[in-house]
């Protein structure tokens, strides 16, 4: 049978969801996009006027929603209209680390995706492809497919027997900050399915702006696989460098150097051999312990002790971090002030899922710091549900033990502060002012440069006492 389609629902409005419909409108201007989620205020900010104010800040979103917003792009709430209309269904909706239960810690809870898959059953009419797009588990499109196959064919859900579902399993390999970049041009598109009609269908639709070589078939669960894998390979060079990082400053190598001299080799390649502060995101560590948790439920302990270690190595990297910088501030952080830069995982997101700036401010509040966070773009509520237990000070004009105030700049943070911690690699940390910044601050003034990305010579030439991951001390 032939598909023809004008509607499209996405389950979801989130990181993934929204901008990749955005894209989607936005290259397909004929067919109209319904981006569908169970939280109101998430569709509130997601229609606000104010473009600033979207709940994702990904670089180029608001440009595309100026222009499709309304016009073949909708956010709403009214799940059982949209998906009953839709010819194609995305499902893009949260997998998380299940935290009790079988599998808890490792295995992703997919309560969310089953409770999708129902509503998909009850409200969808005709015949639909269901495209998952959300990372998951192999095999989780068998469970869409079997709970979709199970109630269409009871009467309660399908009592004309009209409705029929077809599987496709889409992964989103976009990463934040870069999103649009990554949906507008990818790397390559992945389709996974068994029916050859429906998968030509979603690749038409990618071809819209995509071309045909870069778009690849294979089964369900190879693309399922994929995406965890390519994902657990990203974390592993991550992790692989990080350790090298701690290598580099026993033995006052440079790790820059070390990146660059393997990166050219084209074999490794230069990409993702950054070291920094531990990999965040809502994807790497929670797609690892799936693959942990799927080895080892088919008895392949080796296979899951190799990955385990890549988070391993993750954790121990942030913790590392925290030791140094009480090490360097005489042995101890109590009481003492320290600027953090950069609070989102990475720059040019919002987003602070898994974040490594989370585990070391708890760990420098631990020790008794006072913290002056201050990040470009990640709402203040955001940091104080990230850092719960802490208390926040408003307008402090002396330090608070373990407490933590918010900053509405660097100059701010740093003011009265004992040491700068740059954790994510945001444009204007590229820039800092030195000389300004060190009147600001009591001596003696350290950076701890967790990315790589200041000015050393201007730094110490202003009288900063330097620690740049992989390179030691550079007082
Ligand atoms: C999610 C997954 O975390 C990731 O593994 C997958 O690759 C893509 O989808 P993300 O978009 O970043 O990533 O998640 P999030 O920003 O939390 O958005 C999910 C949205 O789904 C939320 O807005 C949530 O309210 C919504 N949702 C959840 C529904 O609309 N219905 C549900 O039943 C459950
Ligand atoms: C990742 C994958 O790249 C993407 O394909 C997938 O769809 C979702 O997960 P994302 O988590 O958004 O994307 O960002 P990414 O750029 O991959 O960075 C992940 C983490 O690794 C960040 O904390 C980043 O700072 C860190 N990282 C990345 C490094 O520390 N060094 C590097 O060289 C690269």
């Amino acid at each position: 049978m032939k598909f023809l389609i004008e509607k499209i629902c996405c389950i979801g409005a989130g990181y993934v969801g929204g901008p990749t419909m955005a894209v989607i409108a936005h290259k397909c201007p004929d067919i109209e996009v319904n981006v569908v989620d169970i939280n109101p205020l998430r569709i509130q900010e997601w229609n606000s006027p104010d473009f600033d104010n979207l709940p994702v800040f990904e670089p180029g979103l608001s440009d595309i929603l100026k222009k499709c917003r309304n016009r073949n792009l909708f956010f709403s709430i009214d799940i059982e209209k949209h998906i009953s209309e839709a010819d194609m269904i995305f499902i893009s909706v949260n997998t998380p680390t299940k935290t009790r239960g079988i599998g808890a810690g490792q295995a992703s809870d997919l309560k969310w995706i089953e409770a999708s898959a129902r509503q998909i059953a009850k409200y969808a009419k005709g015949k639909t492809i269901v495209v998952e797009k959300s990372t998951l588990p192999v095999k989780t499109a068998e469970v869409i497919k079997s709970i979709l196959q199970t109630l269409s064919s009871s009467n309660k859900y399908n009592k004309q027997n009209s409705k029929k579902f077809y599987i496709l399993s889409n992964p989103e390999f976009l990463a934040e900050g870069t999103a649009i970049s990554d949906l507008t041009n990818p790397d390559r598109v992945l389709i996974g399915g068994d029916d050859e009609e429906a998968i030509s269908c979603l690749k038409k639709l990618y071809l819209n702006w995509v071309n045909e070589e870069k778009i690849i078939t294979s089964d369900l669960w190879s693309s399922e696989l994929s995406k965890l894998i390519a994902n657990a390979f990203l974390a592993q060079r991550v992790s692989s460098i990080n350790s090298i990082s701690a290598l580099c400053e026993s033995t006052q190598a440079n790790i820059n150097d070390v990146s660059k001299a393997i990166g050219m080799d084209s074999r490794i390649g230069e990409y993702f051999l950054r070291a920094g502060p531990g990999f965040g995101g809502s994807c790497f560590k929670k797609d690892i312990l799936n693959l942990i948790y799927i080895c080892n439920n088919y008895g392949l302990d080796e296979v899951s002790s190799y990955w385990e270690k890549v988070l391993t190595i993750n954790d121990w990297q942030k913790n590392r971090i925290i030791k140094i910088i009480s090490e360097k501030l005489f042995g101890t952080i109590s009481g003492k002030k320290i600027a953090i830069l950069g609070f989102a995982f990475k720059a040019n997101t919002n987003d602070t899922r898994e974040s490594p700036a989370i585990q070391i401010c708890k760990g420098l509040l631990d020790e008794g710091s006072f913290l002056s966070i201050y990040d470009p773009k990640v709402h203040i509520n955001q940091i104080k549900n990230d850092l719960a237990t802490f208390p926040y000070i408003e307008n402090s004009s002396s330090n608070h033990s373990a407490s933590w105030e918010s900053a509405e700049s660097i100059e701010d943070a740093v003011q009265n502060s004992d040491a700068m911690l740059i954790l994510s690699d945001w444009e204007e940390f590229y820039n800092i002012n030195y000389k300004i910044l060190i009147n600001k601050m009591r001596g003696p003034s350290w950076i701890f440069d967790t990315r790589n990305i200041i000015n050393l010579d201007e730094a110490k030439k202003s009288g900063f006492n330097v620690w740049a991951l992989g390179k030691g001390n550079l007082i």
